[in-house]
This record gives structure tokens, sequence and C-alpha cells, in this order.
């Protein structure tokens, strides 16, 4: 039901690197991480980079938005300095270099679809429909990336596009609905902010059938507790306390 691995660095290097970066990556392969989550959307020409907001300013140095510029503009500008002096200059990552990282390092990748309000069609098939294209050669269905989203549109598309990409629907609180919501989007698994999580919540993901994962926990005894409950997976900001065999 989870075939993927437990330990998951959040936003790439979680709080230890600039999130979603190439720096994140290798900050989370240096503590051992061979997991781990980021964040996509479309950039105005369409294609995909690696980002959480919209909105430049909070971990890109420039103002603006996504959808104003072309992911090559994107690239070149500084997604590091708001971390620290020694990531000047690390750049938003375009999605396939990214990926490509991901496959050399052996990274299993949840890759969350992260659309631009109004474009979460078109995130969904187009990020599923590169990785079809990325993951051509290779057939094992535990090492394909899973994509989450909050957004059903883009999960639906994603489906649509390149089915063999298993997805999960990503929620705040689970909502009552939250069995109905998963089976019409025929999800592996269901993905769930793990502050309001019970212990009944986690049995009842469980027996339904779905794989269970949290996001994003940071203290071991809370990760202990939800591991206890049945919580197959959790993302982590704290991979540098956090051990990537924690379970
Ligand atoms: O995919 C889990 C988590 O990343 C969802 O929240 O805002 O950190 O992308 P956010
Ligand atoms: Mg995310």
């Amino acid at each position: 039901m989870w075939p993927y691995p437990t330990m998951i660095a959040h936003r790439g290097g979680g709080t230890v690197a600039p999130e979603n970066t190439i720096a994140g990556l290798a900050a989370g392969l240096r503590h051992g991480y061979r997991a781990v989550e980021f964040d996509v959307m479309l950039a105005r020409d369409g294609q995909a980079v690696v980002l959480h907001d919209p909105d430049f300013g909070r971990t890109v140095r420039a103002s603006g938005s996504v959808t104003a510029l072309d992911a090559a503009e994107i690239a070149k500008l500084d997604a590091g300095s708001w971390f620290g002096d020694a990531f000047r200059g690390e750049p938003v990552p375009r999605f396939e270099p990214f990926v490509a990282y991901c496959q050399a390092h052996a990274l299993w990748m949840n890759v969350e679809l992260k659309p631009a309000p109004g474009h979460d069609e078109a995130t969904g098939r187009h990020v599923a429909e590169t990785l079809r294209q990325l993951f051509r050669n290779e057939g094992q269905s535990d090492q394909l990336p899973l994509l989450s989203s909050f957004s059903p549109a883009a999960l639906r598309a994603a489906r649509a596009a390149a089915p063999e990409f298993a997805r999960g629907i990503l929620f705040r609180e689970l909502p009552p609905d939250w069995e109905g919501q998963a089976r019409e989007l025929d999800v592996l698994a269901v993905h769930v902010h793990h502050a309001g999580l019970t212990a009944a919540h986690a049995r009842a993901v469980k027996a339904a059938g779905f794989g269970l994962f949290c996001y994003t926990v940071n203290a071991p005894e809370r990760a202990r507790t939800l591991l206890d409950w049945g919580v197959d997976a959790l993302c982590t900001d704290r991979i540098d306390l956090l051990r990537a065999d924690f379970n």
C-alpha cells in the first residue's frame, strides 16, 4: 500500500538549506536522506520550476510572480541568499534538471503539484507528461515519483496524462468526506498535516486501504507517535534532528 520510504526531506533539504533548491537536495543526501518532497508550478511559458510560492519575495530575490516570467528567466533568479550568504546565487531550479539530479542520486520523489492560481490542470498535465518522458526507461513502480496536490483538478489532469504515477490527495485537516474524495481521485495515499491527526483518523485511513503521509513533522516524539499509529511516511524540515533511518 505504501511501497516508498518512510522519512522524507521536506522542500528538498528542510531547514538545513534553502528550500526547493539543488543545495537542499545535496543537504538531504549528506544527512542520509534518500527521499524528498518538493513543490512544482508552471512559469509563463508553461515550463515547470521548483518553487513553493507563486509570488516572489519570500525565497526569491525579485518582485512579481511565477506566471509573469518564462522558466529560463526564473532560473536566473536567486533563491539562496534569503537563507544565508553561503547560498547567494543558488538558482530557482527548473523541474527537469532537478528531477535528473534526484534520479542520478537515487532520491525518491514526492512531487507536489503546486499550481499558480488558475493553472491547476495545466500543471498536473505538464508535470505528469514530463515525468513520463524522464522515467521512460524505468519500470519499477516503487521507484516512480508520487504526485501529490491540494488541487483535485491538478490530480485529475495528472491521472489523465500519465496514470502510471501514483497520486496522493493533500489536506490541511481530514474533511468529513475524505474517503469519497480519495476514491473519486483514485489516489494511493492521503496526505495530511500531522497536527490535526488523531489515532482514530489514522486507523480509518489505513482501514480504508490508503497510504497515510503526514507533513511536516519536526519533533521526534511526535514522529514516534504518528508511526506507532500506523502512519506510513512523514516529511520533515529537521533532517538534522530526525534521522533518515528514524523508523
Ligand atoms: O507535501 C507536503 C507539504 O509540503 C504541503 O505543504 O505548503 O509545505 O507545500 P507545503
Ligand atoms: Mg510541499
